[in-house]
């Protein structure tokens, strides 16, 4: 190889090197908040998630229902890395993509994490996944998750029934 090609190829390889820099960016701006960054589960957060999901209030507020279809999950972190809940996309294509949230650890409900998380998670969805509408399932009666969705730019849009306990749905769309 002359020089011209060697530098053609150190070009190349700069040029790699930069767009993968300026990704790495975008997807670590598009995992952090101001109070929380989105994190993808290991082991450990795995068991801890088990642990939470024990829980007899979390899962009156948050009834699991079957989901079926492809997922994205995420461990919601605090800026100073302590692992505080779960997050995810799931059934998602181009068109639509359900979503969920559960601050598993109650010491930090009502202090803004839930909302900073589902902020990303919906940001995500729509810029990165391409997704362009998101939507959820929420009892009537979890006020808190309701207002917490309402300031994550979500808006009521009917009612769906699943394993027969009624939810209201929300949405927010690109
Ligand atoms: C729902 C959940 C994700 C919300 O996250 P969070 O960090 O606690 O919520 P935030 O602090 O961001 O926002 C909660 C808002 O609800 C308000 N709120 C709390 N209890 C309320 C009530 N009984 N009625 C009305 N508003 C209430 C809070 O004051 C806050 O609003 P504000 O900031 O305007 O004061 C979290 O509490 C959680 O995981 N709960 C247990 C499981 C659950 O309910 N999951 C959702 C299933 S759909």
């Amino acid at each position: 190889m002359d020089n011209q090609g060697r530098r053609l190829e150190e070009g190349k390889k700069l040029t790699a090197e930069v767009e993968k820099t300026l990704e790495e960016g975008r997807l670590m701006l598009a995992y952090t908040g101001k109070k929380v960054r989105l994190h993808h589960r290991g082991e450990a957060e795995l068991m801890r998630e088990a642990i939470w999901n024990s829980d007899e209030e979390t899962n009156a507020l948050d009834p699991i229902v079957g989901t079926t279809g492809n997922h994205q999950t995420f461990a919601i972190k605090t800026l100073g890395s302590k692992h505080i809940g779960t997050c995810a996309v799931y059934n998602f294509d181009a068109r639509d993509g359900q979503v969920g949230i559960r601050i598993g650890n109650k010491n930090y409900w009502d202090k803004g994490y839930g909302t900073d998380a589902m902020s990303i998670l919906v940001n995500y969805c729509l810029t990165i996944l391409g997704i362009a509408r998101v939507w959820l399932k929420v009892l009537p009666t979890n006020a808190r998750a309701i207002r917490c969705y309402e300031k994550s730019g979500f808006t009521k849009c009917g009612k769906v029934v699943y394993d027969g306990i009624e939810f209201v749905m929300m949405e927010r769309r690109r």
